[in-house]
């Protein structure tokens, strides 16, 4: 079940990934992005993209949030805001999607660019005719 929060819960949430995304290492794009995800349980985790001279080795900000939360046991988001340096909104790429169903189908999501507007989404809406576990579940 989606879960909607509190304006001021969402605001902090893109306070953060502004933050956050000024870390970002992005020397070939230029494209600066930083995530804050909020967990069920209240913890906030912080991600920004993190490019590489192999291109391909270039990990988005959000995975690096996800990935944060996992190592450090946490695996039910409530909450992601996506946070850019451009004017348009930022929505997390089709790869970030397919993570984010992983763990929290229901993920409420937000995107902010440099304009100080707030999109707000939830992952189903980004992300329909998804494929998760429980299309696994159906192997004969
Ligand atoms: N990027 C993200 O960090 N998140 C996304 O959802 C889309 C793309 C990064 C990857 C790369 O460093 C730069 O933005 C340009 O694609």
């Amino acid at each position: 079940m989606i879960k909607f929060l509190s304006n001021d819960k969402y605001e902090n949430l893109i306070k953060l990934a502004h933050l956050v995304r000024k870390k970002a290492y992005a020397p070939y794009s230029k494209f600066y992005v930083g995530t804050a995800i909020l967990a069920e349980n209240g913890k906030i985790f912080l991600g920004c993209n993190v490019e590489n001279a192999a291109y391909g080795e270039t990990i988005c900000a959000e995975r690096v949030a996800v990935t944060k939360a996992i190592s450090e046991g946490v695996k039910n988001f409530l909450a992601i805001a996506v946070a850019t340096n451009t004017t348009k909104d930022g929505w997390p790429c089709g790869s970030c999607r397919q993570v984010l169903f992983e763990f929290s189908p229901n993920i409420i999501v937000l995107a902010s660019g440099v304009n100080g507007k707030m999109q707000i989404k939830n992952l189903k809406e980004l992300f329909p005719f998804s494929f998760g576990t429980i299309n696994l579940g159906s192997v004969k």
